[in-house]
């Protein structure tokens, strides 16, 4: 309390009370970021003035890499409104039903594998299977090369940053860095973290609490609130059994990995932009966060939760919302 006190008008905050921790360690000072939460803050985006890091911003829009050049990643993972396509499941080339939900690309540089089953170890790995599904952009990078050669420009650039130019694994690189630069930071949760108390209000703040104390934390936490383990859905009650007609997209980790025990399980999402990316699960099943949080509950916690603490929990994950100048939307 001293230390916020004494602050009062003064800019730079941090400082203070850094030193304020060396002058009491382990005393419990106003200010001082907090420790030992299972959440942590979204570190920095690798910087988007890269040159690798440009020529993906370019190519992830870029339609180019489908076949019929109408599709690009940004077709289903709409920067401006939180890196998803807000359907329960994607549609691509010549509007082919995908089978699966379209997660954010924002934060994805945090996740301990890509794609629901983390099937890709990397971001650089990922890239081929959009390119190649029959129901995202369905090309070969032979023709995708093709067409991008005969673009004198592009060429130049891919030229200028990579020695061997313009090749397949250069494209997958500059697309990932460019993904890199995704990272939504400063969120009001961040702040609060890093010892500003204000930051949160106070339904976020009991929010919080809720989402330590039922448990929720124990598979949804780290910098991104997800994205680092894998989880059975359905955990304390079977979700599948209850909603039916089973497809092979369900069986999760199991595609990957032909263990038993990884039927139904999945990587555990990111919660950073939940707020933004409805509908919800890897079927997409669910259209709103306070239904989302009562399924969880349920199949999860084997619980229910009231509403009034759902409303408190949503209000948590309002804050966890952080900014990046290509995200516009910053609140439902
Ligand atoms: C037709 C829609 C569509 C297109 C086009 C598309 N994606 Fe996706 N993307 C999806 C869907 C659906 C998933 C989830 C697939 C899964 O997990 O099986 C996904 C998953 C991802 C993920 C993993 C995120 C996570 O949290 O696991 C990344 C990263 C990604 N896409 C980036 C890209 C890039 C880069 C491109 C362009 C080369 C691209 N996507 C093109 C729909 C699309
Ligand atoms: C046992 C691990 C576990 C616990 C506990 C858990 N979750 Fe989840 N959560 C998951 C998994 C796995 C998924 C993905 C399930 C799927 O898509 O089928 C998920 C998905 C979600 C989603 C949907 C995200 C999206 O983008 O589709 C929300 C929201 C969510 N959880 C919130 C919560 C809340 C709030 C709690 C506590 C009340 C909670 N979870 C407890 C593992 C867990």
């Amino acid at each position: 309390m001293k230390c916020r006190r004494m602050l009062s008008g003064i800019a730079f905050g941090g400082y203070c009370c850094a030193l304020a921790l060396i002058v009491l360690p382990g005393s419990a000072v106003a200010g001082a970021p907090l420790t030992n939460e299972p959440i942590t803050p979204v570190p920095a985006p690798l910087d988007a003035s890269d040159a690798r890091a440009q020529l993906g911003d370019r190519l992830f829009h870029d339609p180019r890499l489908s076949a019929d050049n109408s599709v690009s990643c940004a077709t289903c993972h709409v920067l401006a409104l939180g890196g998803a396509d807000g359907r329960p499941v994607s549609y691509g080339l010549g509007g082919a039903k995908g089978d699966i939900n379209s997660p954010t690309v924002f934060n994805s540089a945090l996740n301990l594998a890509q794609f629901w089953d983390g099937r890709a170890p990397s971001l650089e790995d990922q890239v081929d299977e959009p390119l190649h599904s029959p129901v995202e952009m369905a090309t070969t990078w032979e023709q995708v090369l093709g067409k991008l050669r005969a673009d004198e420009g592009l060429v130049a650039q891919f030229a200028q940053a990579y020695p061997d130019g313009l090749t397949a694994a250069n494209v997958r690189d500059a697309i990932a860095t460019f993904e890199r630069t995704l990272n939504t930071t400063g969120s009001p949760f961040d702040r609060y973290l890093l010892g500003d108390e204000q930051a949160l209000t106070p339904a976020a703040r009991r929010g919080y609490l809720l989402f330590k104390n039922f448990g929720c934390a124990s598979c949804h936490q780290g910098a991104a609130v997800g994205g680092n383990m894998y989880q059975q859905m359905g955990a304390l009650g079977d979700y599948f059994a209850d909603r039916g007609a089973i497809t092979k997209a369900d069986l999760g980790r199991y595609n990957v990995t032909g263990a038993e025990q990884d039927r139904y399980v999945f990587k555990v999402p990111s919660l950073r932009l939940a707020t933004l990316t409805a509908p919800y699960f890897h079927d997409g099943s669910v259209a709103t966060l306070d239904e989302a949080i009562d399924v969880m509950a349920r199949y999860q916690l084997g619980r229910s939760i009231p509403p009034e603490q759902r409303r408190d929990i949503i209000a948590f994950l309002e804050s966890l919302v952080g900014t990046h100048p290509r995200l516009t939307r910053l609140n439902r």
